[in-house]
This record gives structure tokens, C-alpha cells and sequence, in this order.
């Protein structure tokens, strides 16, 4: 059976710089308590209309492929995650099949919902895919949108100042070295969790919770359900919520777990690993993984201070900045962790 190696790796983040200060202009929040609860000083947003989580996907996709040596059309399959497409349906692999110019390959192209923890399902669904000898080559795109979809006022300042934009991207690639690519995968999930970190509108409930039907009670249109309605529209309730503190601890308790779980799949301990990198949530969540696991600051990459939370991305673009810092070299044991809405987690174990 072969493994599955990481071939080629890159990142892109728009230019535009939005930094606490800027916030402070439209909402009742500080640079001194974004700073001191979150870690974050700026964050990244597309520039409008002309960048969307397509297009900084297949920047970050050029940028993996060049990385790897290789050619849009050596591709057999696309993954690509995120919480923030382009359009409802379809979904932004095909998109980003089309910028990279290979649509008249006619690969596969599969869009992964998982938030936070998309890039590990994604990563976990290509290693699958790899090790089966279905496919040799896959793309794995992972890319948010945040900045269109955000609460500006001070109702939304708990989600708000946390997230930003960006894209990063992998080529997975099947190799015959077994000690070499991805040792081990965990994937978890708890849907109890489900509305405590979710963008509930536009959706198909038709007003209806899917745990509690009490809760949203919205008003049918005439024309009985819709995705929008104009009570929704009226109450501006199309923003992401978050139950912070509820997020918090489950995942200062998750990552851990699980980041134990793939060390043991292969047989490692945690003094194994040269480089742990966390999905950045918040630092505060990362530093609290980092000593319950008694890593140093050197087997820990953050960047959460300059990019905010970029969800789905966050994980291959820390990945990508570490690689290119020289922090990722050929032989070293590398974790990922990931821990999000829906609930859901996971974490991958990479011998680079
Ligand atoms: O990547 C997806 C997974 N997401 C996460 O892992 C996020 C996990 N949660 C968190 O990172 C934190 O819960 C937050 C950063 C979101 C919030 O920090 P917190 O320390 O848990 O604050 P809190 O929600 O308990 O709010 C404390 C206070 C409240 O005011 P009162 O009720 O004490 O008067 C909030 O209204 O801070 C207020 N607050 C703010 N103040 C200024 C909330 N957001 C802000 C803000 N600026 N942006």
C-alpha cells in the first residue's frame, strides 16, 4: 500500500491589512482586550469583488504546485474545504479546476464542510483516497471568506474581531517510502454542539431547530419555506454565533485527546514531535495546548497574530509559513490539530 506524502505547499493572504485599531472604528471593542484574549494584532480581508475564496484558493493552489514541481493537469483529484464559498452550490473545487485552467480534465472535485477542522477531514479523505491507489495526485485547497459574511456592529464583536481571510494549499502525492508522509489520522465529532458555533441562515430548517423546534420560530412566507425570509433579513439574522467560552473549553480539552490519540495510533509519544500546529483559534486555546502537552516554544507554530482565525486555511497556512521558515524539514515528525464547529476535531501525525 502506498503513502500518502505532502508534496508541495503553499499559502496565500490578501494584501489588506485590518488591524484591531480599524475595528475599534465601527464597534465597542479595544485593541488591549482583542490582543490580550485572542493574541491577534491583524488579520487579513479580500479585496471586495475582486477576490473571493475561489480565486485566493487557486493562488495558494499555484503555489503548492510550483512547490511541488508540477503542472495543474498532473492532477487527478481536487479536495477543496471551506465555510465561506463563493456561491450556495457548486461548491469552490470546480471553481478553482476552472482558474487553474484543467476544467477540461474532467478530475473530481469534492467541497468538505468541516470549519475549523476541514483541512484535517480533507487531508484524512485524501491519505483514504491515496492509500486505496485511486488516486496519485490531489490538490487539497483550503480557504475562507470571513470578511463578507461579518457582524460589524457591536452585536458581533465576540466573532467578529477573531476571524480573517486567507488560502493554503497541498498537493498530496503517493510514495513507496513506508516511513515517510502520513502516519496516522483521528476525526471526531459531537452534533449536540451543533448551534453554538454556526451560521444557521440561509438553510433549509425553514425556521425550524433542528434539535428544538421552539427555539427559531420564524414567520413562513406565503409561499411556505424559504432559505431567506424577509423577518431574517429584517432582523439581520444571517451572522455567525458563537458560544465562546463554551467553544473554549471543550477545545482546550479535545486537542489534546486527540493530538494523544494519532501519537499513539503510531506508536510515538509526545516528545517524538518537532512541530505541533494547531488550528488557530484563538492563542490563548493554542499556549493551553502547548503546556498541557509540555511542548516548547520551538515545537509550536503560531501565527494567529497576523492572520486572525481563517478557519479551514489556518492549518495550511501556518504549515506552509513554518515549511518556508525552514521549521519543516525532510524526516521531522509533524502534528496537526484542529478542533471547531459542529463540533467537530481531529489531528494528523506527518513524517515530512
Ligand atoms: O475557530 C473556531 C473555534 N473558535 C474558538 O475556538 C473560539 C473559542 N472562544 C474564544 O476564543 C473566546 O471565548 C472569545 C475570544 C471568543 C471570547 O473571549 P472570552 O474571554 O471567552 O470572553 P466572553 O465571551 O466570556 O466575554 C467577556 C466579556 C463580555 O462582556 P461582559 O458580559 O463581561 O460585560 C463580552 O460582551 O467581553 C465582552 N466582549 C468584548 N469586549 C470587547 C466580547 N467580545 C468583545 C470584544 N471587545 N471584541
Amino acid at each position: 500500500m502506498p503513502s500518502t506524502y505532502i508534496k508541495g505547499i503553499g499559502f496565500y493572504v490578501p494584501e489588506n491589512v485590518v488591524t484591531n485599531k480599524d475595528l475599534e472604528r465601527y464597534m465597542d471593542t479595544t485593541d488591549e482586550w482583542i490582543q490580550e484574549r485572542t493574541g491577534i494584532q491583524e488579520r487579513r480581508y479580500n479585496t471586495k469583488y475582486k477576490e473571493t475564496t475561489s480565486t485566493i484558493g487557486a493562488k495558494a493552489a499555484q503555489k503548492a504546485l510550483d512547490d511541488a514541481g508540477m503542472k495543474a493537469e498532473e492532477i487527478d483529484f481536487i479536495i477543496f474545504a471551506t465555510l465561506s464559498p463563493d456561491y450556495y452550490f457548486p461548491g469552490c473545487g470546480v471553481l478553482v479546476q476552472r482558474h487553474l485552467g484543467i476544467n477540461n480534465k474532467e478530475v473530481g472535485a469534492l467541497d468538505v464542510r468541516n470549519q475549523c477542522s476541514g483541512f484535517i477531514y480533507a487531508l484524512t479523505v485524501g491519505d483514504a483516497l491515496i492509500k486505496t491507489g485511486m488516486y496519485k495526485n490531489i490538490l487539497l485547497v483550503a480557504a475562507e471568506t470571513h470578511s463578507m459574511g461579518l457582524d460589524y456592529s457591536t452585536r458581533g464583536r465576540n466573532v467578529t474581531v477573531i476571524f480573517g481571510d486567507g488560502a493554503g494549499a497541498v498537493v498530496l502525492s503517493a510514495t513507496d517510502e513506508p516511513s515517510r508522509g502520513i502516519l496516522a489520522n483521528a476525526l471526531h465529532a459531537n452534533g449536540e454542539f451543533a448551534e453554538e458555533l454556526a451560521m444557521i441562515n440561509p438553510g433549509s430548517h425553514g425556521g425550524v431547530h433542528a434539535a428544538d423546534p421552539s427555539v427559531f420560530g420564524y414567520e413562513p412566507s406565503e409561499y411556505g419555506q424559504t432559505f431567506i425570509s424577509p423577518k431574517m433579513m429584517k432582523d439581520e439574522m444571517f451572522f455567525p454565533n458563537m458560544n465562546g467560552p463554551l467553544v473554549f473549553k471543550n477545545a482546550v480539552v479535545k486537542f489534546p485527546e486527540v493530538i494523544q490519540e494519532v501519537l499513539s495510533k503510531a506508536g510515538l509519544t509526545k516528545s517524538d514531535i518537532d512541530l505541533l500546529v494547531c488550528h488557530q483559534a484563538n492563542l490563548r486555546i493554542s499556549q493551553f495546548v502547548q503546556k498541557t502537552m509540555g511542548l516548547k516554544d520551538e515545537q509550536v507554530w503560531n501565527n494567529i497574530q497576523r492572520y486572525g482565525n481563517t478557519t479551514a486555511a489556518s492549518i495550511p497556512i501556518a504549515l506552509a509559513e513554518a515549511y518556508q521558515a525552514g521549521k519543516v524539514k525532510r524526516g521531522d515528525l509533524i502534528c496537526l490539530a484542529a478542533f471547531g464547529s459542529g463540533f467537530t476535531w481531529g489531528a494528523s501525525l506527518i513524517r515530512w
